[in-house]
């Protein structure tokens, strides 16, 4: 699946941004606190906004502090897929049951220096598990390859029958890299400066899917 990150899109045209890339699976939404991350830009208001109007699932894609205040709302408010990161988490296990009692698919993240093996009990309890690979706070980074072995032992586990997980890579994903981390294991990959950053969005992500097959 591919994701484009919003991140990069106009943020004076969400509608439209999102009708640019009708074709994608999820529609990747970057919420940033500015102090899980040092940087800031939108909440639950504009998802709630955007929601109404995208033709893309959105896939919530939390860096904040306190993430099990926030969370459910997304998952209330017809997310598709909420995600947490791991390092802001007390109790992941009971941000996972509210997400899912709200109605959206559980997401664990894990910051391209964070252990998978510390989590593996509870990634029993998500969904998705979302392994950055560019340090969370912005777009148009470069891809961290030292993350693949992450990807590599996660898909492993998922083909082991040891977890049950969409494989999600974010950051740095483009024609070159998305290659690496499919062959990795990933299988839903977010995509901000290379799909918003393209001339036609609709002709990047196919171009990003080809690759990803490849
Ligand atoms: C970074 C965000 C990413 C970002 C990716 O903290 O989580 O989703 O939008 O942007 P690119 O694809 O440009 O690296
Ligand atoms: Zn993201």
């Amino acid at each position: 699946m591919i994701a484009p990150s919003l991140l990069s899109a106009d943020f004076t045209r969400l509608a439209e941004e999102s009708e640019r890339v009708a074709d994608a699976d999820w529609l990747h939404f970057d919420v940033m606190d500015g102090h899980f991350v040092p940087n800031l830009t939108f909440g639950l208001p504009v998802m709630q906004a955007l929601q109404a109007v995208s033709p893309v699932p959105l896939d919530c894609h939390l860096m904040i502090e306190n993430p099990g205040r926030w969370a459910p709302g997304y998952a209330e408010a017809g997310a598709r897929n909420v995600t947490v990161h791991a390092e802001a988490c007390t109790d992941p296990r009971a941000v996972a049951r509210d997400i899912r009692a709200g109605g959206a698919l559980a997401g664990l993240a894990l910051k391209p220096e964070t252990s998978l093996d510390h989590y593996l009990d509870v990634l029993h309890d998500f969904d998705t598990l979302l392994i950055m690979t560019v340090e969370p706070g912005f777009g148009g980074q470069s891809f961290i390859e030292e993350v693949l072995p992450k990807v590599r032992r996660a898909r492993q586990l998922v083909d082991t029958g040891h977890l049950s997980l969409f494989v999600e890579v974010d950051g740095g994903v483009n024609g070159d890299t998305i290659e690496q981390a499919a062959e990795a294991g990933a299988d839903v990959f977010v995509a901000g400066s290379a799909v918003y950053g393209a001339d036609d969005p609709a002709k990047a992500i196919a171009a990003l899917r080809a690759r990803a097959a490849a």
